[in-house]
């Protein structure tokens, strides 16, 4: 008789289609009717979520509840200027409390991660050894956000992950540790909570161990992280994290880095400008220290209220309601997107746990433009295509033609995880029934016979001509 010793290794279960699963919280033009190439119009499938999520209906609630209220913040003695300026305020500090802030941190209202990731560059200290500018090691994995700002105004290093999570965090901690051994040390690791390729991540505690041991911060890209879980500096002991609202539910044009107030208050104020200053002369001036500092120029009072609106509903949900909805959203399409043939599913790593929901696949024989076009002219499904601002990973991973990408929120419906996975199948095995061309490097319908929305009121705005064409959407095909 042979005794087991270890359980037989158990196959993953295949996960259950989705079907039935319901959005977990309202949002914004969730029932919006599009129109597709064959006349008919369906619910849209708003499967770019990780791009920019749509408002959560508590957001717009509370906006409209505040424009009444909308006066100038931090300039005025009127009454509603002194409303809006405690909103503004109050809305600093939900924000800051939702990413955990420590006492002493400081949160700065921006546009966006980008905006973040930038004000933090110009506030890195130089080496104190040599005046250079300070070292910042980064991964080759991250959003050009996260990429591009650290090598114009510091002294980065671009570092290749390698094919696990371990052998990447063994890669960090060897390059930290010989820098700082080399009496080159890192002033700063900056990574991303969740990759927006692949939604995959290191573990945040492995990282900041290492970083931390070897002298460096840790600031977190936290766009695609901080929408779908829960994340606190104080809890992870991270430096700083840079988010965005328009992926949080809050598209009102405000973003957030909060994290610790030496480096921003001795940095160089972001934007010169009104608001930054305590004294100014014509030849000297002195600036402010804490957020205003980096917050010249009249403040996006709105953005920051719908920012904190989002941040309270997020806070109020049921952490384990919110990433059962993703996860099983996210496996769906992991697994049904892998059983149909010729698709590949994009990993950046091998033995990553608990990523976001974004899964990114190509179609072999189809250009990723193509397959985006035919899902939105003949399914009425919205996905990104291209390089999602990640050249460096798309190009180590053998996808520099680019890919097309899903992703899923809290307002996400199974049904249309399903019709997604239903339209691909449909494309291997029948090809797309419309006539697609590129025109200006775009893939676009021939003859495209959609309508703009009509009764929207907003028929004036949107010239059937200006749909798919590049200024309509501000589209670089060569920059995505
Ligand atoms: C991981 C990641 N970082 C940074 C950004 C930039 O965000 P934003 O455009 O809001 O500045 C994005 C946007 O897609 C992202 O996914």
């Amino acid at each position: 008789m042979t005794t087991l010793t270890t359980a037989p290794a158990v196959p993953a279960a295949r996960a259950a289609a989705v079907h039935d699963v319901a959005p977990v919280l309202p949002v914004v033009g969730g029932d919006t009717l599009v129109p597709l190439v064959d006349g008919r119009q369906v619910p849209y499938a708003n499967l770019d979520v990780a791009a920019s999520a749509p408002a959560l209906q508590a957001v717009a609630d509370r906006v409209a509840r505040v424009l009444p209220l909308y006066a100038s913040v931090h300039r005025g003695a009127g009454y509603l200027s002194q409303v809006s300026t405690a909103l503004y305020e109050t809305a600093r500090r939900t924000i800051g409390a939702f990413v955990g802030a420590r006492e002493d941190d400081l949160t700065i209202v921006t546009r966006n991660t980008t905006d973040s990731l930038n004000l933090l560059a110009g506030c890195v200290p130089a080496d104190p050894a040599t005046g250079e500018p300070g070292r910042v090691l980064v991964l080759d994995i991250e959003h050009h956000a996260n990429l591009l700002p650290w090598q114009r105004v510091t002294d980065a290093t671009v570092v290749t992950g390698g094919p696990s999570v371990s052998a990447t965090l063994a890669e960090i901690e060897e390059e930290l540790s010989s820098a700082a051994a080399a009496g080159r040390p890192y002033a700063l690791l900056a990574l991303t909570g969740a990759s927006n390729v692949t939604g995959e991540a290191l573990p945040v505690a492995d990282v900041v161990a290492a970083a931390h041991g070897a002298g460096a911060r840790v600031v977190l890209d936290g766009a695609q992280l901080v929408p779908h879980r829960r994340f606190s500096l104080v809890e992870t002991g991270v430096d700083y994290v840079a988010f965005s609202g328009h992926k949080t539910y809050a598209p009102f044009g405000a973003g957030a880095l909060v994290g610790r107030r030496d480096w921003l208050d001795a940095g160089t104020p972001y934007l010169a400008g009104g608001g930054a200053v305590r004294r100014v002369r014509t030849t000297t001036t002195e600036w402010h220290e804490g957020p205003a500092r980096h917050e010249a120029g009249s403040p996006n009072v709105v953005g920051a209220v719908a920012l904190a609106a989002a941040c309270d509903e997020l806070a109020a949900l049921d952490p384990w309601v919110a990433g059962e909805h993703e996860d099983a959203l996210r496996r769906r399409l992991v697994d049904g997107l892998g059983d149909v043939e010729r698709v590949e599913v994009v990993h950046v790593w091998d033995d990553a746990v608990d990523p976001v929901g974004v899964v990114t696949f190509t179609v072999s024989g189809y250009d990723p433009g193509l397959v985006a076009a035919y899902l939105s002219a003949e399914h009425g499904i919205g996905v990104r295509d291209g390089r999602f601002c990640a050249h460096p990973l798309l190009g180590r991973l053998g996808f520099d033609a680019g890919a097309v990408r899903a992703s899923v929120g809290l307002g996400t419906a199974g049904e249309e995880v399903e019709r997604l996975v239903a339209a691909v199948r449909s494309l291997v095995t029948e090809g797309p029934q419309a006539r697609y061309d590129v025109v200006d490097g775009l893939w676009v319908v021939v003859d495209d016979p959609r309508p703009v929305p009509e009764g929207s009121g907003l028929e004036g705005l949107l010239a059937t001509a200006a749909l798919g064409a590049d200024e309509a959407f501000g589209c670089l095909p060569d920059d995505l």
